[in-house]
Formats: C-alpha cells, structure tokens, sequence
C-alpha cells in the first residue's frame, strides 16, 4: 500500500508546490520556465483553477511530495475539452511510483469532468517524462523542432495525447 494520499491541493500549498517546481527550473529541462516562480504567481495559479482543471498533491503526513495539474490547452472555447496534464516529483522522492499515480489520478479526475482528451509531451531529451507517459498509454503525435531554449541549447518538444473517450 502506498504511504501517501492524493488530494486536491489547497492555496495553503503553494510554498512546497513552488518548491517542487523551481527546482526543475533551476536544474531541467523539464520546464522551459527560465527565472524562478514567485510565491504570488503560484499563488495567482491555484486562486485561478476551475472545476475541469485541478491541481493535485501526494502528501505523506505533512509533507507534499509531488503535484499534478490539468490546465486548459488553448484559452479559445472551442478547446474546452481538451487539457493538458503537468507532473513534478520532488526531485528526491523519483521512482516511487508518485508519478504514475498522480497522471492515472488526473486520468480519472479529467474523465469525470466531461473531458475528452489529455494532452501531454515534454522536451525531447526528458525520457523520464516521456517514458511515464507512454507507459500510461499516452500515445506520440507529433515532435517539432528546436522549439525551445534553455542552457544554451535548443530543444525539440515532444507531443502526447491520451483520448478519454473513443
Ligand atoms: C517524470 C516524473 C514525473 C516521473 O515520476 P516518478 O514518480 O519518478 O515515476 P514513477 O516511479 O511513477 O515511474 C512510473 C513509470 O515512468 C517511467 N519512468 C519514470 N522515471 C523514469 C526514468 N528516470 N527513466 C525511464 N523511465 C522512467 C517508467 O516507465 C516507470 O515505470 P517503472 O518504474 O515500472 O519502470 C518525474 O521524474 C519528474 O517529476 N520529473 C520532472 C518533471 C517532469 O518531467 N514532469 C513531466 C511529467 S508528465
């Protein structure tokens, strides 16, 4: 049995939220975020969630050890089904099946709220990402090219989709 619980997150969590995250910015090209995030906009983030677009957290005891999100894909309404899935595992708590859990979980949570698809992907040289996706039967539609930068290098993104409904 896992010694977590996934819950919807709070705004009282967007400390460790934050902390999870600018790590990554800091070390990854997970995000293509170059500056750290600001208490105030992960703050502004959670205050602006509606109910097709939850934010979630692993929290064992009191300790949050990973977060997930479904944010909209394209602000224009004909987009209102599809969302795209976000996944950060403390970089110290890798591997413990936090990360399957929580994109099975948004899985769940998108397809009760009348979703129809899940877009994921990641930068091209994020195996981890890509591989948990794939795992999870996300399926690869597409990659362009030398779409990002970062470290002084430029970066292919990888796209994924996962359809909630046939
Ligand atoms: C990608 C990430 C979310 C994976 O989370 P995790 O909790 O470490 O992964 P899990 O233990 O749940 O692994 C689930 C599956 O993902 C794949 N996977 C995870 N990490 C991997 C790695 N380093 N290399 C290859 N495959 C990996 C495997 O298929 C794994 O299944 P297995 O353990 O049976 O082999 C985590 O590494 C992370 O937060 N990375 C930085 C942020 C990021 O890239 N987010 C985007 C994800 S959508």
């Amino acid at each position: 049995m896992p010694d977590y619980v996934i819950r919807l997150a709070t705004v009282a969590d967007a400390e460790p939220i934050r902390a999870i995250y600018n790590y990554y910015v800091a070390h990854s090209t997970c995000t293509y975020q170059i500056e750290p995030e600001t208490a105030e906009e992960r703050v502004a983030w959670l205050r602006d969630r509606a109910p097709r677009h939850p934010v979630t957290v692993a929290v064992e005891g009191s300790t949050i050890l990973a977060w997930a999100s479904l944010s909209p894909w394209k602000s224009r309404c004909g987009y209102a089904e599809a969302a795209e899935a976000s996944v950060y595992v403390h970089h110290e708590h890798q591997r413990r099946g936090l990360g399957r859990a929580l994109l099975l979980d948004l899985i769940e949570r998108g397809r009760a709220a009348g979703l129809h698809t899940i877009i994921g992907g990641a930068s091209s040289d994020q195996t981890a990402s890509l591989a948990l996706q794939l795992a999870l039967g996300f399926r690869v539609c597409g990659e362009m090219k030398e779409v990002g930068m970062k470290f002084g290098r430029r970066l292919d993104v990888t796209y994924t989709q996962f359809m909630l409904r046939e």
